[in-house]
């Protein structure tokens, strides 16, 4: 067997797929979008983001969408912190697992969050400390590993430094950002050949944006490698203000077709899915990248 037979898909679409749509989604029909997630099968889902509403007007509803939407049972629900004023109102919000996030490129990590990485290690493990206080799992995100769309090249050295620190403070689990979807298979093997070196497999999770086609090539690689979990977005939605030329995550309903095709088990009904990508594409009001979507209306009206 050269890949695992169970895979974990963490869907970011409520978090890293409305973050950047210049179309408001009502808070009625997120929680109601995140509902029919939920019933599609999904172990874990980032309804939202405790960020500055005015960085990201598009989440400021974080704390009504956490409060309202069902929480099924055994599913697991998270949201981004970038500080301790974020995570005030995650805990308030009750959310499960608290994700924090830095890039491994100064100008990026500054234009997004505002401070400097040495800046930035101080409040995330303050952060990290507090949530493991209120007895919530904590998740780190490492932007820009494979390439910065303002420094280009992004030394593996870098990258280490910050994921050993964050691993340091408490981290659970790393997931590795392809923040503009600039990576290729060659530079997956060697990144994660790299990591593996120093963390257990189990320990990382990879979040491919799909700028240039190459994501599900690049899970491929992860794949024969070990690595059983991956981020997607539902519909291939996704993006973030601060990275231009980002275009949007790899779509969930792709990645599930598939793992699914390779016998591997994610849990998730790929119908339910489709529909529930159906549904969020009529609301942003566009056609959303994803190809198994766009197959599955196909066949709807023939
Ligand atoms: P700042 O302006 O430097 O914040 O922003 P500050 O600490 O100086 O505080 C200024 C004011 O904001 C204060 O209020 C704070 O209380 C308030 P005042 O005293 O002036 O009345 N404030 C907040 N209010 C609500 N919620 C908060 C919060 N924090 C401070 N959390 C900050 C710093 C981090 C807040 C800002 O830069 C920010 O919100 N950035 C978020 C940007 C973002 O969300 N980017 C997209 C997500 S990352 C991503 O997409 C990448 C990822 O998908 C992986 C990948 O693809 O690579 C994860
Ligand atoms: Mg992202």
């Amino acid at each position: 067997m050269k890949w695992p037979t169970n895979v974990t898909i963490k869907e970011v679409g409520p978090r890293d797929g409305l973050q950047n749509e210049p179309t408001f989604i009502e808070t009625e029909d997120k929680i109601k979008w995140i509902n029919m997630l939920s019933e599609s099968g999904f172990s874990y889902i980032e309804m939202t983001s405790f960020v500055h509403p005015k960085w990201i007007p598009a989440l400021a509803d974080a704390v009504h969408v956490a409060k309202e939407i069902n929480r099924k049972p055994g599913v697991t629900y998270a949201a981004l912190v970038p500080n301790a004023k974020g995570l005030e109102r995650a805990l308030a919000a009750e959310v499960d697992e608290v994700s924090v996030f830095m890039s491994a490129s100064e100008t990026h990590n500054k234009k997004n969050i505002n401070k400097s990485i040495d800046e930035t290690f101080v409040i995330l493990d303050e952060v990290i400390q507090e949530a493991q206080k209120a007895n919530k799992t904590t998740r780190g995100y490492i932007s820009t590993v494979f390439g910065c769309p303002y420094e280009n090249e992004v030394p593996i050295e870098n990258v280490i430094r910050v994921a050993d620190t964050l691993f340091d403070s408490g981290i659970h689990e790393l997931s590795l950002g392809d923040t503009v979807g600039v990576a290729n298979p060659v530079q997956v093997e060697n990144v994660i050949e790299t990591l593996l070196k120093r963390y257990p497999t189990d320990k990382l999770a990879l979040h491919f944006h799909d700028t240039r086609g190459v994501a599900l090539t690049n899970i491929y690689v992860a794949l024969t490698m070990g690595i059983t979990t991956f981020d997607g977005a539902v519909g291939g939605l996704g993006g973030c203000p601060y990275a231009p030329g980002a275009a949007g995550n790899v779509t969930t309903e792709d990645l599930i077709y598939m793992l699914h095709g390779m016998e591997i088990e994610t849990g998730v009904n790929e119908q339910r899915l489709l529909e529930a990508a159906m549904w969020i594409e009529e609301k942003i009001g566009k056609p959303l990248p994803s190809k198994n979507l766009q197959a599955f209306k196909g066949k709807k009206t023939m």
